[in-house]
């Protein structure tokens, strides 16, 4: 298993290009499985959780290849097994997005029931709903979801639930009613970019959605889609974690291949501490020059503060001026970071799905452990801000989302080495 060591306390300076989003490439990678013909796919990261989705579609009879300029290209050629088993789905809860293209598409789909995970239950309640009211009948037996529907039919679907709209479960609902006889009307849906970027890509394919990006999507169903070409957007929560890194380093970093309107609600809060963030060459400049300011973050659906960025902005606030609050309402337990910030000096008072965050002039480097994707970005952030030597341990978690990010930090003047963690146990 690999850790990273970071010498801390180096300015990061220089120019990095975001790659394409992992969070909108999956569910357009089990869209896939609606196309008749080969799709290709632009700027899929090269991630873990990709080559997870990968062998899952594999197992579903897809073959997929990486070609010379890095896109994926993803062709059906079976259609005769439909069951995504508990090896596969368990290393990947993302995997829950090839349940809606299987229904709509083979008219039946047995997929191993995700469990919770790091930031919390997140169960698949909604996702369930929203097929039933297409008329999907669902079993849920020895831990399999099946679905299955001899033809579904459009409805008017509610997709709400008690932390707001389900990005996937809007993704998994939205791909179904492609095929589906009639209007389904969705209210209540995921405002994400990524779902803009998967109904665009539907309807390349054929589809008709209309209102992606805002709560209200309506989807008139065809007789079929057949495969294209398509560009994946930019990951926007990989930019935000580099502009946060930059920041808290008191470094000036020009982000390439960002698309910022997908950000506004965390550029807000850059400006509104004192970080400097303009619009440049067609990116934008990220840049710190003093002692940031404290504030207060509450996370929302989007376009409010994203759930993917509280733990780096909590990586960042530890040395503001004051003490800011943040508060998570996508994912309440979603705060293992906490403890492991504390490790290297950072003073945080957790109460509830609330953090105060009470800044220190410096953090100091340790030992912490990684607990999931995001959590970890977090930790690297405090490592190259604190002052000593941070080793950050169990960092598979970070290649789930993050392409090669010790060498991408390091072209920016990080000083961050991957190591075998077993060489740090001798
Ligand atoms: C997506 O997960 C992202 N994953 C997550 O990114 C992200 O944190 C999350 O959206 C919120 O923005 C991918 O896109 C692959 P949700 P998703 O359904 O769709 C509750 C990362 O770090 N809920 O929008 O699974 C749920 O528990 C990750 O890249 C139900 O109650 O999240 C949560 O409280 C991790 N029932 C809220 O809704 C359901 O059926 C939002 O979850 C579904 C969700």
């Amino acid at each position: 298993m690999d850790s990273l060591v970071i010498q801390g306390g180096n300015r990061l300076r220089g120019t990095i290009r975001i790659n394409g989003s992992k969070n909108a490439a999956l569910p357009l990678m089990a869209g896939a499985l609606l196309a008749s013909g080969p799709t290709i796919l632009r700027d899929v990261p090269s991630l873990s959780d990709i080559d997870h989705q990968i062998n899952l579609l594999r197992e579903l009879g897809a073959n997929t290849e990486r070609q010379a300029d890095g896109s994926l290209r993803i062709e059906v050629t079976d259609e005769s097994n439909s069951h995504a088993p508990y090896a596969l789905v368990r290393k990947m809860r993302a995997s829950i997005c090839v349940l809606g293209p299987l229904l709509a598409k083979r008219k039946f789909a047995k997929v191993s029931m995700p469990g919770g995970c790091a930031i919390g239950d997140r169960p698949v309640d909604i996702h369930l709903r929203g097929l039933a009211a297409l008329g999907a009948q669902i079993e849920l037996t020895k831990g399999d979801i099946t679905v299955r529907a001899d033809k579904l039919v459009g409805a008017e679907i509610f997709l709400g639930g008690n932390f707001g709209s389900t990005v996937l479960g809007t993704a998994n609902v939205m791909s179904a009613a492609t095929l589906a006889e009639g209007i389904t009307m969705i209210e209540c849906a995921a405002c994400e970019p990524e779902i803009v970027d998967l109904a665009n890509y539907l309807n390349a394919m054929g589809a008709k959605i209309t209102g992606a990006g805002t709560p209200r999507i309506t989807i008139e169903g065809v007789k079929e889609l057949h495969g294209v070409t398509h560009q994946v957007i930019p990951d926007r929560i990989e930019a935000g974690t580099f502009m946060v890194a930059a920041a808290a380093t008191n470094g000036e970093v020009h982000l390439d291949n960002v698309r910022l309107d997908h950000l506004l609600a965390a550029i807000d809060k850059l400006r509104a501490i004192g970080v400097i963030v303009e619009k440049d060459n067609g990116g934008c400049i990220v840049a710190s020059a003093r002692r940031l300011e404290a504030t207060s973050i509450t996370t929302q659906p989007h376009p409010g503060f994203p759930t993917d960025l509280q733990a780096q902005f909590m990586a960042l606030l530890c040395c503001a001026d004051g003490n800011s609050i943040i508060t998570e309402k996508i994912f309440p337990d979603r705060f293992l970071h906490v403890a492991e910030l504390s490790r290297l000096g950072a003073r945080l008072h957790k109460e509830g799905s609330t953090v105060i965050v009470e800044g220190q002039k410096y953090l100091g480097g340790a030992p912490v452990m990684a607990s999931d994707l995001r959590a970890s970005a977090a930790l690297v952030i405090a490592g190259l801000a604190a002052k000593g030597t941070t080793t950050v341990n169990r960092v598979y978690h970070i290649d789930r989302g993050y392409e090669k990010i010790e060498l991408r930090l390091n072209a920016l003047g990080a000083k961050i080495e991957r190591v075998d963690q077993k060489e740090l146990d001798l």
